[in-house]
């Protein structure tokens, strides 16, 4: 198999609090399961992200906690780039919004669609506050939603149903300054032209199908019904500046959050290449006719991610119906596939930081193994439809599952073979038994990389286990353990096949259990990296910031096969390898949920 790129971008988490679980589960750890696939079939991987930092999301909770959106974008940066390093997400850069990097690919995205004529200017009606006659940014303005009649919706969104929303179609808005009812009058705002990229997003997104999943791809077939202008600057101070005479210099007009977050990653990208040493090294992700990007998120995201950033990528290429020529970085790829998850929710109800219906990253990774996570998100998250997470089924999966199949198997044939032999043996004459299990581990790298490949980490998951569950049958049935004085030979072939599991169970499960992997590899006689784990470094920027970005050397010898184990390596007696947990977890944490 010849090397590819594969770009894997995984949505940018807002900079406004810490994350639960359920942001993880769609846009994170999916991300980083097949960026850890797609490095032991030895392809190119550049994985990006970063916090999102502009906009209402961030402005809003600045507000609540009484601090300038700077330093909040600042605070829950840093906490949420330990949280996912937390989560052994292997990035080769996690960034954020606020560089000057971003600012100037930001910008020059806009220049490229406006080149084009892509982009245009239009009055639009704008809220006011009519005792003052300011203007009320959309964050300022709550009223019912027009879609679902959630009465809490925000100016631009509703919360609820997670539509993006104009100030204007609330249904009784109201201020949140002062509860007083906006007037709204004429402002100035530029719009993306959509509809000229209805016919090229309509065939490309025509080509997927088949390839991503059902739902995604008629989501966003849908949205090709109804393709506006879409409005991309606000009436607010905290964003990108708008780089165009006249403009730049307005305090209160600003790239709207959506346009800028999406470009980040191709700013991460050129941020990474010029980290890198090598400035020009980003190219070969997007530009390069082979390369793939695929971009993992929840559901929410989809309509920024299949449609409105293929058509700006598209109108700063030129390509969209009025042509036009490439800009300065010159044509830049479509994504190959927008891999979304649907949503996770706890307990039976939505997780809600205001409700304390939550577990965050880091309580989590407090009490309870990475991988025990990771497990319970590839083999039960919500994959392709929303799905309840339970501490009773986490309690279960671990137990039953990762403890009593998997770290099972590792025990038993590990300390067995220590204790007995002291090394692995070499295997005598193989039986029908042993064969059979030998070739259905080597059949299962087809089938569990083919899952992984497509995205697939349920079906992964669920075959590399059952795999390990034949393995650790085998081992039940043939009982080396009663051989050791009638039949030493056929124990030493016995153990010798149970250890291959072992290994092959290891390179199988890596891309979910990068650290568990580690240790059983180590187990097994292995030295150096086996998985590479992600680090926090701290960067500098110009003007004497620093800022944390994750990033790493995941570059390993690890390989998407069976590798055969060698006769001989010493072997030591393992400790296990996950934590079993007591039932009472159970009910604790449910207490913890109600004392919220
Ligand atoms: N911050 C957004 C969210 O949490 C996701 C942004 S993804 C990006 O829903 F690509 F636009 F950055
Ligand atoms: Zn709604």
């Amino acid at each position: 198999m010849t090397s590819r790129p594969i770009l894997a971008c995984a949505a940018w988490p807002y900079a406004n609090g810490p994350r639960h679980i359920g942001h993880v589960s769609g846009f994170g750890l999916p991300c980083d399961m097949f960026a850890r696939y797609q490095r032991m079939c030895g392809n190119a991987v550049l994985m990006v992200s970063g916090t999102d930092e502009h906009g209402t999301p961030i402005q809003v909770q600045a507000d609540a906690e009484g601090v300038p959106a700077r330093e909040l974008a600042d605070r829950y940066n840093r906490v949420i780039a330990e949280d996912l390093a937390g989560l052994d997400m292997s990035y080769d850069l996690f960034t954020r919004t606020t560089t000057r990097n971003h600012y100037a690919v930001v910008q020059e995205m806009f220049r490229g669609l406006y080149a084009n004529g892509y982009i245009f200017t239009r009055t639009s009606m704008g809220a006011v506050s009519p005792s003052t006659g300011r203007t009320l940014p959309d964050r300022y303005i709550e009223g019912t939603c027009p879609i679902c009649g959630f009465e809490n919706a925000r100016g631009d969104q509703c919360d609820n149903c997670g539509n993006q929303l104009d100030p204007i179609d609330l249904i009784n808005p109201r201020s949140k300054i002062n509860g007083e009812t906006p007037v709204f009058v004429e402002t100035e705002q530029f719009f993306l032209d959509l509809p000229a990229f209805a016919e090229v997003l309509g065939s490309w997104l025509q080509s997927k199908s088949g390839l991503w999943r059902p739902n995604v791809l008629k989501f966003s077939l849908n949205l090709l019904g109804d393709l506006q202008p879409r409005a991309i600057t606000r009436d607010l101070d905290w964003g990108v500046p708008i780089p165009l005479d006249g403009w730049r210099d307005l305090p209160d007009k600003r790239i709207y959050v959506w346009f800028d977050a999406v470009i980040g990653y191709l700013s991460a990208s050129i941020e990474w290449a010029r980290r890198s040493g090598e400035p020009d090294a980003w190219r070969a992700w997007w530009q390069s006719p082979d390369a793939d990007a695929y971009y993992f998120m929840g559901k929410d995201n989809i309509v920024f991610h299949a449609e409105i950033w293929p058509a700006m990528l598209l109108g700063y290429s030129g390509k969209g119906a009025r042509n036009g020529t490439p800009g300065a970085l010159g044509e830049l790829n479509l994504p190959f596939e927008v891999v979304s998850s649907e949503f996770l929710t706890m307990e039976g109800r939505k997780f809600s930081s205001s409700r304390a219906v939550v577990i965050y990253v880091r309580d989590f990774l407090s009490r309870y193994d990475v991988d025990a996570l990771r497990y319970y998100v590839a083999v039960a998250g919500p994959e392709t439809q929303d799905t309840d997470f339970t501490w009773t089924e986490f309690v279960r999966r671990n137990n039953d599952e990762l403890v009593a199949n998997w770290g099972n198997l590792v025990n038993r044939a590990v300390s067995f073979a220590a204790r007995n032999i002291g090394e692995i043996p070499a295997a005598g004459q193989l039986t029908d038994a042993d064969r059979t299990l030998l070739d259905r581990s080597r059949a299962a790298f087809a089938t569990v990389g083919d899952a992984l490949g497509r995205c697939r980490f349920k079906a992964a998951s669920t075959e590399a286990m059952r795999t390990l569950a034949e393995a650790n049958k085998y081992l039940s049935d043939q009982a080396p353990w009663k051989l050791r004085e009638s039949d030493p030979d056929r124990m030493r072939t016995i153990l010798h096949v149970a250890l291959q599991l072992v290994d092959d169970g290891k390179t199988l499960l890596t891309p979910f259990l990068p650290r568990s992997s580690q240790r059983v590899f180590e187990m097994l006689g292995g030295t150096g990296q086996w998985s590479g784990l992600p680090r926090v470094d701290e960067v500098a920027e110009e003007g004497g910031f620093s800022y944390p970005v994750i990033t790493g050397d995941y570059r390993t010898a690890a390989r998407w096969a069976s590798a055969p184990i060698r006769p001989g390596t010493r072997l030591t007696p393992p400790t296990p390898l996950f934590a079993k947990l007591p039932p009472s977890v159970a009910a604790e944490e449910l207490a913890r949920l109600e004392a919220g």
